[in-house]
């Protein structure tokens, strides 16, 4: 069963849910950017408003906190990953978060790379940002299950 007295340090838990904020932030209000860069494209002037320079700055805060989110985890350590009795989805739930974990550097990188420095990652970043956001979902869907149906309480880790 897993061990729902264990939980994670408090600056993990804020880091956690600012970034679902973060992301979730930009995912809403990506359309100034897409504009903004189209125009760019085409060797037009962009307009850069306050909604194109919100998406940079938020985006890059989501950098800024998965690097200090990865440091602080060094630092603070994390409660030992409960097993659930079933290695395969240890397994599982382990490679998601590694997976969310690369994305969380990858979604913002690309973002600046396209931008900032002109490279042609525009693509790989709506696909990271899509591919991000389907596991978030399959992630919190397996949290909730744990949480409602296995009654394990495990969304009290990361509360
Ligand atoms: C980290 C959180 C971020 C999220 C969730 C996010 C999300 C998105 C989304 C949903 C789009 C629209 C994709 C589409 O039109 O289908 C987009 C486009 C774009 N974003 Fe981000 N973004 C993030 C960070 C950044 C950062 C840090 C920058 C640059 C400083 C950036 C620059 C861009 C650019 C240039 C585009 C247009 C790309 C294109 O149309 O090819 N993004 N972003
Ligand atoms: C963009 C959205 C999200 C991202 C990127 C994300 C990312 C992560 C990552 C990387 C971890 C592993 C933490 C570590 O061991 O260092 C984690 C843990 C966790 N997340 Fe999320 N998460 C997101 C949304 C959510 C949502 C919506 C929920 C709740 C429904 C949630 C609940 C949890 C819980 C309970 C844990 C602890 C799991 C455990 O200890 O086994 N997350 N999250």
């Amino acid at each position: 069963m897993r061990d729902a007295t264990s939980r994670y340090a408090r600056p993990l838990v804020a880091i956690h849910w600012l970034t679902l904020l973060f992301i979730a932030f930009n995912y809403l209000f990506s359309d100034a950017m897409s504009h903004a860069y189209r125009a760019i494209e085409r060797g037009r002037s962009a307009d850069i408003t306050t909604a194109v320079q919100m998406h940079a700055y938020v985006g890059i805060g989501v950098l800024v906190l998965v690097a200090l989110r990865v440091f602080l985890r060094v630092i603070l350590g994390a409660p030992a990953a409960a097993e659930s009795g079933n290695a395969l989805m240890d397994m599982a739930a382990k490679a998601m978060h590694l997976a969310l974990y690369a994305l969380l550097f990858i979604v913002p990188l690309t973002g600046m790379a396209t931008w900032y420095a002109g490279l042609k990652l525009g693509g790989l970043h709506q696909l990271s940002v899509n591919l991000i956001i389907f596991l978030a979902f399959a992630h919190a869907a397996a949290g909730l299950y744990h949480h409602y149906m296995l009654k394990d309480g495990l969304l009290r880790r990361m509360t």
